[in-house]
């Protein structure tokens, strides 16, 4: 599914950053620091957005977008060290990022519980996860329209609306440092610690 929607994603996901998660990319790349590990990286639209001095290690499960990543960082002049793989299994020994990212991936990852705890395995002890995605609305009217149209889309494209990252981050492990909810609820930005 994702090698399909490759070629049009970088279109497609540029409208909802105008309007939905305004400034998130450039949270997450305001906070990376060191050995940094994105899993589900997609097409690399954060790469931008990492200070210079970090060293970017994506993950992503589909080809298509891997390549369209390395021809951002080729066209950034960013050296990438891209790797094919699953966010529940990391290709990673522990301990071996000071960040870990995940950006609009969680609500579609089959198993967000067993990613977080794999980028909780593989980060330093006081390493920063920091994760953005959209989730359910605080708001309860927008949260039964949020669960409405999960019928649909999590058949379709496997992605969920009403999902929420934030309780199992801390059930992980995770110290919240950090935790903003924009646009009615429906979108977090979360920075958590590893003790
Ligand atoms: C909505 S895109 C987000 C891409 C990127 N993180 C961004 O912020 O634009 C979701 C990405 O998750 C990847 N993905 C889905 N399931 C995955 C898994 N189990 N392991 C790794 N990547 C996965 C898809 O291939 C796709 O590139």
């Amino acid at each position: 599914m994702w090698d399909k929607a490759a070629p049009a994603y970088d279109k497609q996901i540029a409208f909802y950053e105008r309007i939905w998660f305004t400034g998130g990319r450039q949270w997450i790349g305001a906070r990376s620091r060191g050995r940094v590990l994105e899993v589900a990286v997609g097409t690399g639209r954060n790469l931008s957005f990492y200070p210079r001095e970090t060293t970017i290690t994506g993950l992503d499960l589909s080809p298509a977008m891997l390549a369209l990543a390395a021809r951002r960082a080729s066209e950034l002049g960013r050296v990438i060290d891209l790797h094919e793989g699953d966010a529940a299994h990391l290709p990673f020994d522990g301990a071996t990022f000071d960040t870990a990212v995940c950006a609009l991936s969680l609500c579609s990852i089959p198993d967000p519980q067993r990613a977080i705890s794999e980028m909780h395995r593989v980060l330093v002890p006081g390493g920063t996860l920091l994760l953005l995605d959209h989730v359910a609305s605080t708001w309860p009217p927008l949260h039964g329209a949020q669960w409405v149209v999960e019928q649909a889309t999590r058949r379709l494209a496997g992605e969920f609306q009403t999902r929420r990252q934030r309780p199992l981050v801390e059930a992980t492990g995770f110290t919240i440092a950090e935790a903003d909810r924009l646009k009615a609820g429906t979108v977090e930005r979360l920075r958590a610690i590893k003790p």
